[in-house]
């Protein structure tokens, strides 16, 4: 029988093409872009990683896009609720709630780093321009537990604040303005960092493929920052294809998504990358840093850009209001999971979700301060939750979508779907990939995971 779902007789739609672009893409543009991407980039293979990032969007996430869209728009359904549309046994539900899952476990962490960028935003009103691009600045304040803790609890308030306030759509109407401003921004500071001096040496490392700094990590990485930066395999676009209008061409909005999404991810490596060459001299240390990149080579600039403190304000700022739109939508799609499936009223899915960003939350706060000590497999909180997420379950998540389009949907159906409002171009090549590439690359990922933590 039919699943009474608390949305689904009063399920929105979007108005039309554009709105449904922009809120894929406020939901992509994120601290994926541009915190996480440069630094991958920087640790796996600059040029190398790109072009495996790159071959892996237009072949692999342009079928996951058009799969998850196609599915919730055919169901109207979230990733639980699509799956079992599908079929009632164990498997379906477990592969609905691996994706249902994932958001929930994200947005913690994601909030840690939230948290960061509101730590620097404050510093550069402040004026501390030079403070915090001195060396070490970044390693002391993450270790500060506690005061970590508190600018973590800000950035979750004001998740749950959008949330609960229901200006969640002000704030992605704002994005609107802001989002282009972030770009003509990028695009000022990464031509400043570029023209540094040494910084041309970094230009070529991100950009052009050297195959001496390629790695089986180097596509576990460029994959799960695939997936992260296009959240793609945790029921996001799932629900965003459930309030699809039939008439939308979801392979042409798939592509433009991707576009603007990788656009972005460049210009931030674009920003940072050269810069790491410019001011630490291509220092393989700096280029390991990891998730502390941005917040290392970024002040450089701007501490010697003399507008230095308006710019970083600006950065900042801006890059806040990304998280934000990105932070609630994770925090929306785990909420309205447990109201959908569970039947719970929004205010307990809250409050669960309240508790889950403590718990996680604090961990990942604290493991670079007084939780140091802690370590699982030999990484610190918010490294395990992202590895966790990004390499060992967004590809079973993905791979659950993988079999549910071709052993029991059936590729027919998919491309019935897509057909309905326009043309299937690529109909012979989303065949080709979801039946062979997907699934060989998505087993590859996982065992190249299990090796890299066990080795
Ligand atoms: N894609 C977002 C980013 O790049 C993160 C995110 C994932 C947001 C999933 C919402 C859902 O930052």
């Amino acid at each position: 029988e039919e699943k009474k779902s608390g949305h689904s007789h009063q399920r929105g739609r979007f108005s039309g093409k554009i709105g449904y672009v922009l809120a894929v893409a406020g939901s992509a543009v994120g601290l994926g872009n541009i915190w996480r991407f440069p630094y991958l980039a920087a640790k796996y293979g600059g040029g190398m990683f790109l072009l495996v990032y790159i071959l892996l969007t237009v072949s692999f996430g342009y079928v996951l896009i058009m799969s998850e869209t196609a599915l919730g728009r055919m169901t109207r359904k979230s990733p639980v609720g699509a799956f079992e549309h599908f079929g009632k046994s164990a498997p379906f539900k477990v592969g609905g709630w691996l994706n249902a899952v994932i958001p929930m476990l994200i947005v913690p962490y994601y909030s840690t780093i939230g948290g960061w960028v509101i730590k620097y935003l404050a510093e550069y009103f402040r004026g501390n321009v030079q403070k915090v691009s001195e060396d070490g600045y970044f390693g002391s304040f993450i270790a500060d537990s506690w005061q970590v803790e508190v600018w973590f609890l800000i950035f979750a308030a004001l998740v749950f604040a959008i949330i609960l306030g229901g200006v969640k759509n002000g704030v992605e109407r704002m994005s609107k303005i802001m989002m282009p401003l972030l770009v003509v921004l990028a695009v000022i500071v990464a031509a400043y960092s570029i023209s540094r001096p040494g910084a041309i040496e970094g230009v070529k490392y991100f950009l052009v493929p050297n195959f001496e700094n390629f790695s089986w990590m180097t596509v576990v990485a460029a994959m799960g920052q695939m997936f992260y930066s296009l959240s793609i395999a945790m029921g996001i676009l799932y629900t965003y294809g459930s309030y699809m209008h039939k008439k939308l061409d979801i392979e042409q909005s798939t592509t433009q998504v991707e576009i603007f999404d990788t656009g972005i991810a460049i210009l931030a490596g674009l920003m940072i990358i050269p810069a790491v060459f410019a001011f630490s001299g291509g220092n393989p240390e700096t280029l390991q840093a990891g998730p502390s990149l941005m917040f290392i080579t970024l002040p450089k600039v701007f501490a010697t850009m003399g507008v230095g403190t308006g710019a970083g304000i600006l950065f900042f700022l801006l890059v806040l209001l990304a998280a934000l739109t990105s932070a609630v939508s994770l925090m929306e799609t785990s909420v309205s999971t447990f109201m959908d499936e569970l039947h719970w009223s929004r205010g307990k899915s809250c409050i669960l979700m309240a508790v889950i960003m403590l718990v996680f939350g604090s961990a990942s706060s604290m493991g670079y301060g007084i939780l140091d000590f802690l370590k699982i497999f030999g990484m610190n909180f918010l490294d395990f939750f992202d590895f966790m997420t990004n390499s060992v379950m967004m590809p079973l998540a993905a791979l659950a979508t993988c079999f549910l389009v071709t052993r029991v949907v059936g590729y027919d159906r998919i491309a019935a779907e897509i057909e309905q409002s326009s043309k299937f171009h690529r109909k012979g090549l989303y065949r080709f990939f979801i039946r062979y590439l997907a699934p060989v690359c998505l087993i590859i990922v996982l065992l190249s995971s299990i090796a890299n933590v066990l080795g």
